[in-house]
């Protein structure tokens, strides 16, 4: 029989800031509705960080509860990838501060940035360390202080988005290389960057020297979602070498319960199967697939051996999704 490491995780965590900020709190400030965002996103509130939180305060939060869940402690971590859009600094990289401020050994640790998608590409890069023996205790951290990016004068966009971390634990373990193996099963990454202008932020270190602000138009990026993320599942379906069918879990990005619900239409999936957490945190970016996962697993709905599914979409454009059995 062929034995095989995989990257399974061992562990689950997020964290939301305690500042819970309501559809009809931003009313009051921009010309929208709480029946208007509900109808078009499913979002009935969000969290924002305190002004003195970092996107590594958050981060370090979510990776505590997931080591753990994981019974591990921050001197068994020898990697650190943080997804984040929203780094405390430009440098260093928020996964170093993270590994300072949980007191972690000298080891791996560096920020991936790839918006929305960030969580899944993250996974992915982990794997090439943990499943190769590279690493025995890896942190894959999305998190986002994405308020901080608002134009809160645009309702089309500062309505949409929330602040919060998740954060997983994957350790090396032998398998037998099926599809019954714990662990990262398979991927498909993509990006296309001729789509650009559809999300992005104006501003940035070596263009205009300021931070700016999320510029989307909305409409275009939703139809590129349902019809894009529905490949990339099959294609990760197929790299695992299972059915959609088969997947206990479906973990969406959470940015729309509209596209959510397209997505897992099209590609076949129950929505008795689907985790929804929009209507409460919004759209986390990187972080909202794994504070999904993190709640998903307190509430008791997703077990260890389930299968799930997971995608993504986010600036760039980029997408992505991950089939792992947990
Ligand atoms: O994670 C990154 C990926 N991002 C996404 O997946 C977001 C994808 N896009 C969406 O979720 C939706 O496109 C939105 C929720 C952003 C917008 O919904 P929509 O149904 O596509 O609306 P729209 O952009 O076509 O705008 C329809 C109308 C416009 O008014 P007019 O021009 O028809 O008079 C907007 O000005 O809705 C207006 N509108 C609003 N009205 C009240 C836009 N935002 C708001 C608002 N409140 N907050």
């Amino acid at each position: 029989m062929t034995q095989v490491l995989r990257s399974v995780v061992t562990g689950v965590g997020g964290y939301l800031p305690d500042e819970i900020v309501t559809n009809d709190d931003l009313a009051k400030i921009v010309d929208t509705s709480d029946e208007w965002i509900i109808e078009r996103t499913g979002i009935r509130r969000r969290h924002r960080a305190a002004a003195d939180q970092a996107v590594s305060d958050l981060a370090v939060e979510a990776a505590r509860k997931a080591l753990e869940a994981a019974g591990r402690t921050p001197q068994d971590v020898d990697l650190i990838i943080v997804a984040t859009t929203t780094p405390d600094l430009t440098f260093p990289a928020a996964a170093t501060i993270v590994q300072r401020k949980l007191g972690c050994p000298v080891g791996t640790a560096f920020d991936l940035q790839a918006v929305c998608s960030g969580f899944v590409y993250a996974l992915s890069v982990a794997d090439g360390f943990v499943a190769r023996g590279r690493a025995r205790c890896a942190l894959v951290i999305g998190a986002e202080t994405m308020t901080r990016l608002m134009d809160w004068t645009d309702r089309g966009t500062c309505v949409l988005f929330g602040d919060g971390a998740g954060a997983v634990v994957l350790e090396p373990q032998t398998g037998e290389g099926t599809t019954a193996d714990r662990g990262l099963l398979g991927f498909a990454l993509r990006a296309d960057g001729t789509k650009q202008d559809l999300l992005y932020v104006d501003g940035g270190v070596s263009t205009t020297g300021q931070i700016g602000h999320l510029r989307m138009q909305g409409n275009q990026v939703f139809r590129h979602a349902v019809v894009n993320i529905s490949e990339a599942i099959f294609a990760a379906a197929k790299d695992a070498g299972v059915e959609v069918g088969e997947v206990d879990w479906f973990i969406p990005h959470q940015a729309n319960q509209r596209i959510l619900e397209g997505v897992a239409r099209r590609v076949g999936i129950d929505e008795s199967k689907v985790v929804t957490t929009v209507s409460e945190h919004a759209n986390t970016s990187a972080a909202s697939i794994p504070l999904a996962w993190w709640q998903a697993v307190q509430d008791g709905r997703i077990k260890p051996g389930q299968l799930l599914l997971l995608e993504a979409m986010g600036g760039g454009l980029t997408w992505g999704a991950c089939v792992v059995r947990f």
